[in-house]
């Protein structure tokens, strides 16, 4: 039996250091913590873009010139709106749902209500892709009025993609450094190479299924918390732990029980996570401005044990660390910093989905077999209790 067995090819539990797809939207140096996008450093992304243009730049391999800018944002503002099938739909939803069980559910509806469907063309493939990228915010946010017994607000397409996110949440728009702070974390967030997400997306992709199936997969991934859903953990930590003095027994006990600490540690980043290194400033800078230093210098407590204990063995702040602090400060509700991930992840996710279309095959792993083989069949009633 041609089975694969142990010794026969070399095993790598969560696919460590295999190589499974050939990409130039982003690269990660583990070693280092570097980030770049397309050939350029997040840091200058940060600095000099918005969320907007990191998408194009991210999904069409350029920085826009002025006209692929406007293009691309109307298409994008065009396509903010809810089917009304969707809206009466999320109507009915349990006010309780977990908002990443709500756009999931949401992104795989949208293979029901969006016309066009059997088109596969490239630029339909784009355009389905500009849909999810577009629709995310108004769905988290749609479900977050529902569940507070409040009217939906449409989106208003006089603001930018980050005001908008904040004014359907919020009812109102928002201030210029809370807009600002929510669009740099969606330009940190926008992409990252093959993670499990993005795998998982592209592993229904390659099936040669639709786009909206994929993202749906890969919202799926992206709720655990060992992935996307870390930085709600690492608030619902500081709530434990209470005080500055408590931080430093709670990590020691933790890390002697071998817990892991939520927003540390990375299968790429061996050094610390160049986004959270951005996005721990942007948190100063916020909780001085609301007057809770106390959660920043906690967290930079526990930041200073954990790199003591465990930094030789490559665990750092990964990009959870600081930015449940961040959305807190920016009123977002613990629940949907996930959801906020999954809103600017999709455009890494399309973008790899489409970029691994151009010279698709189907993604097919091998296990390596250590059961028995060839037994002999017992009838049922010979079989020993
Ligand atoms: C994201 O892949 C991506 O790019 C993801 C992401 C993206 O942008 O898409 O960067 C986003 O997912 C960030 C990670 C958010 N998750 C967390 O913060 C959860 C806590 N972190 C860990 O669960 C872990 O570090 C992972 C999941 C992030 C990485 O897991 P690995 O590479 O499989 O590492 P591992 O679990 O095999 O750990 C190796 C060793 C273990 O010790 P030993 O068994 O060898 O003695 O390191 C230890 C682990 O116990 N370790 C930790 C730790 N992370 C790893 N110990 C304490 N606290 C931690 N956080």
């Amino acid at each position: 039996m041609g089975c694969l067995t142990a010794g026969e090819q070399k095993y790598s539990r969560g696919l460590e250091g295999v190589i499974a797809a050939i990409s130039s939207i982003s690269c990660i140096d583990g070693d280092e913590g570097n980030l770049i996008y397309r050939g350029y450093p997040i840091e200058v992304l940060a600095k000099y873009s918005t969320y907007l243009e990191t998408a194009f730049l991210i999904l069409y391999g350029h920085l826009p010139t002025e006209k692929e800018f406007e293009d691309f944002r109307e298409n994008i503002k065009s396509n903010y709106e809810l089917h009304p099938g969707m809206i009466d739909t999320i109507k009915n939803f349990m006010m309780d749902a977990h908002p990443m069980d709500v756009i999931r559910s949401m992104v795989s509806m949208m293979g029901i209500f969006c016309k066009d469907k059997r088109e596969f063309s490239r630029e339909a493939k784009y355009l389905k892709a500009i849909r999810v990228i577009a629709k995310i915010p108004t769905m988290i946010a749609a479900f977050h009025r529902l569940r507070e017994g409040k009217e939906i607000i449409s989106p208003d397409k006089s603001l930018t993609y980050s005001e908008n996110f904040l004014y359907m949440m919020f009812g109102e728009k928002p201030d210029e450094l809370s807009a600002k702070v929510l669009d740099i974390a969606l330009i940190l967030h926008a992409e990252h190479g093959m993670n499990a997400s993005t795998f998982s997306g592209m592993v229904t992709a390659s099936s040669l299924s639709d786009i909206y199936s994929a993202v749906t997969s890969a919202i799926g991934t992206l709720k655990g918390p060992l992935h996307g859903g870390a930085n709600e953990r690492v608030m619902s930590m500081l709530d434990e732990i209470k005080s500055l003095e408590d931080v430093k027994p709670f990590i020691e006990s933790a890390l002697a029980e071998k817990r892991k600490i939520m927003g540390f540690g990375h299968r790429v980043y061996k050094a610390y996570d160049p986004r959270a290194k951005i996005l721990k400033d942007w948190a100063y800078k916020l909780c001085e401005m609301k007057g809770d230093l106390l959660h920043f210098k906690m967290g930079d407590e526990i930041e200073k044990i954990m790199i003591e204990k465990v930094g030789k063995r490559g665990i750092y702040p990964n990009v959870d660390f600081y930015s449940g602090l961040v959305y807190t400060h920016l009123g977002i509700p613990r629940d949907i910093f996930t959801p906020v991930f999954a809103m600017s992840r999709s455009v890494g996710w399309t973008a790899h989905i489409l970029e691994y279309l151009e010279s698709n095959r189907i993604y097919r792993p091998r296990a390596i077999y250590n059961g028995p083989i060839d037994l002999e069949y017992i009838p049922m009633e010979q079989r020993e209790e």
